[in-house]
């Protein structure tokens, strides 16, 4: 697939056809705005519909969602233990062997298997049987460096990133599905149910004793290392964050077998909708998404969506003008699939960023996604040479001149910007919700927020303007305690620290 091409033939952009896009840009600029007060307008609603989402179970856009998680692991945790993580095209399978307080990790494996696409659009059974397929492949080679204690049985942590209606540690009912999964069957049944089913249809025998969201389980990884870890964040294909809350706090447990102390409530932020600053192009890819009116904050944020607005607004803009030349690349009418995403996230985990993407001018159904977004914004040539090869390889634009060039970067700067400045505002919301419930709790002492997700790891843009927008809510005497830092892969592990800490064999 990898190939020498030649950089596009350039033709300059008149001023007749500059006259025409410059109102489009402007208006864009202006709707995707996010100055201070639109910030904390947002950062505000978060607060109060999480609120309002702890009080009853309805009502609010944020389903806080109780995890069942009411202890972090403590670093006692010991012995062999498995995680599986599906959250979008890809599922990871992971062991570790842990060697508690002293020893923490002491080896640990994992695979990546890609969901053949028609299993996303297929029956629960097909996909779980599959699932359970590179399961046991990846339980038959462990080696002999890992040790499973005698008298136990292996354990699995399940993390599962879509809406869960947890009912237990171990037990939870799919809501809906999210990014772009359409498998019939599975909403409205228990997840653990669905994999145990398909671990007896093969033969596998472990147990499963944890099951939680990605963000739960990057929590629960992140604070194996940090006890200040309070917050976590996705921000990757799709988006989510959760956090430690108080149980006095949650309405509407009260009442309930819950005491007092601490839990972990899965916020599902991505259905967050107030105070967002919309465009028509958002409008648009809304109506023509699988679960219109659903997943706003997600859709304006995540790394599904952000190639996809730009890829609208580009269209626009070359039907009113000859931004790209006298006639439309038919192209840009092509709207995106996930499945492109992550075939570019995975070839970028597997190469480079910056030279891989010259090679897409081979793929006949590629169009623009976040990643090429990431990879026009990093090049700063004076002739904006990589600007040019997407907009030929994705696009089918094949004479781009250096203004149009230009107008691309401005216009993927403007949709980023104001997704990643939103998501800051998110992570206030929840930092002020905490501290206004107790005070100096958050603000006065080292407080660390752990972020996981593709588009934060690789989007160098997109993490600067996100902590610039939390910095500026907050203000920098506040901004100085909390720290935004990136947890590799915490996830997996989280995942399998949660099996050992439900384990039924160590207590
Ligand atoms: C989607 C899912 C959510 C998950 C997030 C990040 O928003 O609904 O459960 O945590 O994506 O993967």
């Amino acid at each position: 697939r990898r190939r020498e091409l030649a950089v596009p033939v350039r033709c300059s952009l008149s001023a007749a056809g500059l006259a025409a896009v410059a109102p489009i840009l402007r208006d864009l600029k202006m709707k995707c705005d996010t100055p201070l007060p639109v910030l904390r307008h947002v950062a505000d609603s978060m607060s109060a519909d999480m609120r309002a989402g702890l009080a009853t179970n309805g009502g609010s856009d944020l389903k806080m969602i109780l995890s069942y998680v009411d202890s972090l692991p403590t670093g006692n945790e010991l012995g062999l233990f498995y995680a599986l993580d599906l959250g979008g095209t890809n599922f990871r399978v992971l062991r570790v062997q842990l060697g508690g307080k002293e020893e923490r990790i002491i080896d640990t494996e994992f695979e990546q298997v890609s969901i053949p696409q028609e299993l996303m659009y297929g029956t629960t059974e097909e996909l779980f049987d599959f699932i359970v397929s590179g399961l046991a492949r990846f339980v038959e080679k462990e080696s002999t460096k890992f040790h499973l204690a005698e008298g136990s049985k292996r354990e699995i942590g399940f993390t599962f990133s879509f809406p869960v209606k947890q009912t237990s540690i171990d037990s939870g009912i799919l809501i809906k599905w999210t990014k772009g999964f359409a498998v019939s069957g599975t909403a409205g049944r228990d997840v653990v149910v669905c994999l145990n089913e398909a671990l007896v249809r093969q033969g596998l025998d472990i147990r499963v004793s944890a099951l939680v969201n990605d963000a739960v389980s990057t929590l629960a990884g992140a604070h194996y290392w940090d006890e200040d870890v309070k917050v976590a964040v996705i921000l990757g294909t799709g988006t989510n964050a959760c956090y430690v809350e108080s149980i006095e706090a949650i309405p509407k447990l009260q009442g309930s077998a819950y005491g007092s102390g601490k839990t972990i409530i899965n916020i599902e932020w991505g259905a967050f909708s107030t105070g967002l600053p919309l465009t028509e192009f958002d409008r648009e890819m809304d109506n023509e998404s699988i679960n219109p009116g659903e997943q706003l904050f997600e859709k304006t944020i995540s790394g599904m969506y952000l190639g996809e607005i730009v890829r609208r607004v580009l269209k626009k803009m070359a039907k009113a003008s000859t931004l790209f030349g006298d006639s439309f690349p038919e192209k840009l009418s092509v709207p995106f699939s996930l499945r492109q995403i992550s075939f570019i996230i995975e070839e970028y985990i597997l190469n480079d960023w910056m030279v891989i993407h010259p090679c897409y001018h081979e793929t006949e159904t590629m169009t623009l996604s976040t990643p090429h977004l990431c990879t026009m914004q990093q090049d700063d040539s004076g002739d904006l040479d990589k600007v040019g090869l997407i907009l030929s390889g994705t696009l089918g634009v094949k004479n781009s001149s250096l203004g149009a060039r230009k107008i691309v970067q401005d216009i993927c700067d403007t949709i980023v910007k104001r997704g990643s400045r939103l998501a800051g505002a998110g992570i206030v919301g929840i930092l002020q919700k905490v501290e206004q419930d107790s005070i100096g709790q958050i603000f006065q002492k080292r407080t660390v927020v752990a972020m996981d997700g593709g588009l934060y790891e690789h989007y160098p843009q997109y993490r600067h303007y996100l902590k610039e927008a939390v910095a500026e809510l907050l203000g920098v005497e506040v901004f100085k305690n909390v720290f935004i830092e990136h947890t590799k892969d915490g996830s997996g592990i989280g995942a399998a620290l949660l099996a050992a800490a439900n384990s039924k064999y160590f207590a």
